[in-house]
């Protein structure tokens, strides 16, 4: 798989996907990871890549053209173009599977306010939000949706941890113990120690149905 991420500061994305379980899963799966400075697009003295919005508004808004410069100097630019922001849909964990299956993908990482919409007529974007908050930084937003994208490669976390982790069958995952059975005064659940494993099964299920309704009613069936 090719990763491509257009960005202001790819050193952000090329630290996190250097160390620990990235670094591995890039090399044992031959992922391609480019990173693009846009800012390189940039003319004039001071290489330019935001102004200010028309018709006002706080803060600075990144410019087309050192983008669509940065997309064009591309071989060839996978559709669509993933780019994070909070005013997107919101992004799945069927959107890191969806994605994980392609050959490549090409993100855009914004800065500042956000982007010139006009990026979004020019190309066919796929605009995803993390959640309802809001990050300072488009590379963290962008590192999110790669390391999601990352861990379901074939060489990525393992399959058993996939199959129970939260949101697979739209519940969140049951809570977990280890090592010491009491800590504190306060001990594991009996059946988990038990080695009955239909037991152990049940309660699972029951504890992942019972934490999706209480923390997440709007996905519990
Ligand atoms: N960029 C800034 N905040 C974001 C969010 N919540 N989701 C995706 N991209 C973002």
């Amino acid at each position: 798989m090719k990763i491509t991420v257009l960005c202001l500061f790819p050193e952000i994305i090329q630290h996190y996907c250097s160390v620990s379980i990235p670094k591995r899963i890039i090399e044992e799966n031959g992922v391609e990871l480019v990173l693009i400075n846009i800012r390189s697009f940039a003319e004039g003295t001071h290489f330019r890549c935001d102004e200010k919005p028309f018709g006002g508004g706080a803060g600075m808004l990144m410019q087309v053209e050192p983008i669509a410069r940065a997309l064009e100097s591309l071989e060839e630019i996978s559709k669509p173009l993933l780019v994070p922001s909070p005013d997107g849909r919101r992004f799945l964990q069927s959107d890191a599977e969806y994605y994980a299956k392609r050959n490549s993908i090409l993100l855009l990482a914004g800065h500042y306010e956000g982007i010139d919409a006009r990026i979004k007529d020019l190309y066919s974007c796929d605009v995803v939000s993390l959640g309802d908050y809001v990050l300072s930084s488009g590379e963290l937003a962008c590192l999110n949706i790669i390391d999601s994208i990352l861990r379901l490669q074939e060489n990525g976390i393992n399959k058993e941890s996939l199959v129970e982790e939260s949101f697979t069958e739209g519940l969140l995952e049951h809570d977990q113990y280890t090592r010491p059975s009491v800590v504190r005064n306060l001990a594991v659940p009996d059946v988990l120690l038990s080695g009955h494993h239909k037991n152990i099964e049940k309660w699972k299920e029951k504890n992942r149905e019972l934490k999706t309704k209480l923390f997440r009613p709007d996905i519990a069936r």
